[in-house]
């Protein structure tokens, strides 16, 4: 079907000057990877969002298998995440040899709750994900006081919610580990693809330059010769006496370039989707079967734009009509992890989430990206109106 307005679409069109730095980069540069590109987005993003040891790589999911790799699971050992994520925050976590334990969402909120959190730590829990959902973010302080006293790792998947600040600090400084995405459809995209690390922990960051390109590293260029037996040298990681295979999780210097133009435009993406959140929300306010998230901050990035019906059939009839008679495609997500083929044949299709079940059973997802037209908003609250009225 085609529709007037599409719920999916990359999230942004690049300047003249953000296309100029594409072409100027691919022009000048002799090597497309590994290069300064990578250390200046590092650099950047490190001053962005106020931490250090920033990586750069070819997607949040890399990220992702980073941080659980680096976990070193051992036998029993347990990582707590929401049934309401992205695939990405907790695959690689069993991939690495990690027990799932589902943890639930507020409902007000739309992120996990600590709650939920604290009542499934036990001896074995070895980590638990935060993500920062539709980049509303999770308020992360008491729940890393908690975890600090049990020595649990904290990981905030924050693939979502860039810019975004708990108090006067950035989301993403407050983990282990944490993690940013570039896809396509986030608020900033470097060509389709990307993430960022950060990493707390400084001696597992000296690792990671290693793990993220093959093991390859210098030798030690004081010696006489130093090209032979091969111009670069390759180490296995060692942390803390155990050793890690490395990966393949480089990025390409033209889209480090661009991600460090984009650092630029940020705040006016973020701030330009919140005006637009916060005057949909409003609009709608009567219409007190529609519930959006009841947060009074005013730092969320609203990386979507989700809500929940009182009754799933009044929402399953509400996407159909917006998309039969109104041409715009609204969306649900994300089904809860436990209820995919792919986590059942795991062994993880039970959980106690009746939040979780309870809002994907009725919410609605609306098409809101950064290239939307302020007149597409407005045929979107109209539309949304109109058809509130007719179920
Ligand atoms: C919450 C969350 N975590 C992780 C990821 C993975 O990001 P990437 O596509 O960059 O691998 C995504 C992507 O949609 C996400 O939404």
């Amino acid at each position: 079907m085609k529709y007037r307005i599409p719920f999916s679409s990359k999230s942004i069109d690049y300047t003249e000057e953000e296309m100029l730095v594409i072409k100027d980069t691919i022009t000048s540069l002799n090597i497309l990877t590994m290069g300064n590109k990578i250390t200046e987005f590092e650099n950047k993003f490190e001053n962005f969002i106020g931490k250090k040891n920033a990586f750069a790589v070819n997607s949040a999911t890399s990220a992702l298998e980073l941080t659980a790799q680096l976990c070193n699971f051992k036998k029993n050992d347990e990582v707590i995440i929401p049934t309401h994520t992205y695939t990405s925050s907790c695959y690689p976590f069993i991939k690495n040899g990690a027990k799932i334990v589902w943890a639930d969402i507020d409902l007000d909120t739309r992120v996990v709750s600590d709650e939920s959190i604290i009542n499934k730590l036990t001896k074995n829990t070895k980590a638990v994900v935060v993500p920062h959902l539709y980049g509303y973010f999770k308020d992360v302080r008491t729940l890393k006081e908690i975890l600090n006293t049990k020595n649990v790792l904290l990981i905030e998947d924050a693939a979502q919610a860039i810019g975004t600040s708990i108090g006067d600090d950035k989301v993403g400084t407050f983990g282990d580990f944490s993690i940013f995405s570039f896809h396509s459809h986030k608020n900033i995209t470097t060509l389709g693809e990307g993430g960022m690390l950060i990493v707390d922990n400084e001696e597992i960051s000296k690792e990671i330059p290693k793990l993220r390109h093959n093991g390859h590293c210098d030798f030690d260029y004081s010696r006489n010769e130093y090209w032979k037996p091969a111009m670069g040298n390759l180490d296995i990681s060692v942390i803390n006496n155990e050793m890690f295979f490395p990966n393949n999780y480089c990025i390409t210097e033209v889209q480090c370039a661009l991600g460090s133009i984009l650092l630029d435009r940020v705040y006016d993406i973020n701030s330009s989707k919140r005006r637009r959140a916060i005057r949909f929300i409003e609009e709608l306010k009567e219409f007190d079967i529609l519930n959006f998230h009841k947060v009074d901050s005013l730092q969320h990035n609203y990386h979507l734009l989700a809500a929940y019906f009182n009754n799933h059939e009044v929402r399953d009839r509400f996407i159909e009509l917006m998309a039969n008679e109104e041409g715009i495609q609204c969306a649900v997500q994300y089904l809860p992890l436990n209820r995919y083929d792919f986590y059942r044949k795991l062994g993880y299709s039970d959980s106690s989430c009746q939040n979780a079940d309870y809002f994907f059973d009725r919410m609605v997802s609306f098409p809101f990206h950064h290239r939307l037209t302020d007149n597409e908003i407005d045929q979107i609250l109209s539309s949304t109106k109109k058809i509130l009225k007719k179920i």
